[in-house]
């Protein structure tokens, strides 16, 4: 049984963690963080459901106690400072917190020369094969084969090609020996002409509450493969945390990706 703090507790991300802790039986509470202005500060971490039994804090320091392993699924700018508590409390950390900024993962980096750190800016096992496949794919498929990447996403999302869209851009242009940034085709209106060899091109849906499907298309002549993950479900997020905090528990220092805990 591992103890777990999570960082954003209060958020979908840290209920679901907290909905997946339940369910799998290996891991217990051991603190529940969220803002110093978090209107649940003082209440049972699950919000909605039976309690676990741990309050909501805005001290993390406190709430690292006891803690085998963190999971931060908070705020970009709060993970710097939790990733500094848990490096203090020697407790290892995931970090599934998306846009963070060069200084925090600047921060990151040093807290991962005292503690055990995972950078998961997606925790899904199935997007994380999907990158291993393309890459796969790409290498055995050569430049013959044009790469599209689709991404489908909900109304309310903001940012555009998804950062797990772009991330599988980088790995397929890294596998072919390039950079995404001279690689991507963003954008495409009008006469564009014919598409140039070698480009990544990306198309984005946005559209009700679609939780996120990527496909990765190689088309060549006279045959195209497509490889697709589709999520319907954020506990998927939830439950590849928990798989990676596990995996962390008694790591020596250091950075660690996803890869690392699926063994790709
Ligand atoms: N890695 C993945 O696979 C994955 C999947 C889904 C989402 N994400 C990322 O996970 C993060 C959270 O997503 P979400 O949808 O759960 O967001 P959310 O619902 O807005 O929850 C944010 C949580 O962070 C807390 N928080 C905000 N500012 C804080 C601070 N300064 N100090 C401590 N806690 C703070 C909030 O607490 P209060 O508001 O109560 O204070 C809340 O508990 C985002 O960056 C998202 O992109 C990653």
């Amino acid at each position: 049984m591992h103890r777990l703090t999570v960082f954003g507790a209060t958020g979908r991300m840290g209920q679901a963690v907290l909905r997946a802790v339940r369910e799998c039986g290996d891991f217990a509470v051991a603190g529940a963080v969220a803002s110093a202005g978090s209107a649940a500060l003082g209440r049972d971490a699950v919000l909605e459901g039976p309690p676990c039994g741990v309050r909501v804090s805005a001290d993390a320091a406190a709430a690292l106690g006891g803690a085998a392993v963190a999971l931060d699924f908070s705020a970009p700018t709060a993970v710097a400072a939790h990733a500094l508590a848990c490096a203090a409390a020697g407790v290892p950390l995931v970090v599934g917190t998306t846009g963070l900024d060069p200084r925090t993962v600047e921060g990151l980096h040093a807290a991962a020369a005292r503690i055990a750190l995972l950078l998961a800016p997606n925790t899904s096992i199935g997007v994380n094969l999907l990158e291993r496949l393309a890459v796969i794919a790409a290498r055995g498929l050569g430049p013959a084969f044009d790469v599209e990447i689709l991404e489908a996403h909900h109304r309310a999302k903001r940012d555009a090609p998804s950062g797990t869209a772009v991330r599988l851009g980088e790995a397929i242009a890294a596998a072919k020996g390039e950079r995404l940034a001279e690689q991507a085709l963003y954008e495409r209106h009008g006469d564009v002409g014919p598409r140039p060899d070698g480009g990544i091109g990306f198309a984005v849906l946005r559209g009700g509450d679609i939780v996120g499907e990527h496909t990765v298309l190689f088309a060549g002549d006279g045959e195209r493969i497509e490889l697709t993950h589709r999520a319907t479900d954020r506990m998927i997020f939830a439950r590849g945390a928990l798989r990676a905090a596990a995996w962390l528990v008694g790591r020596a220092p250091g950075l660690y990706r996803m890869q690392d805990v699926l063994g790709l």
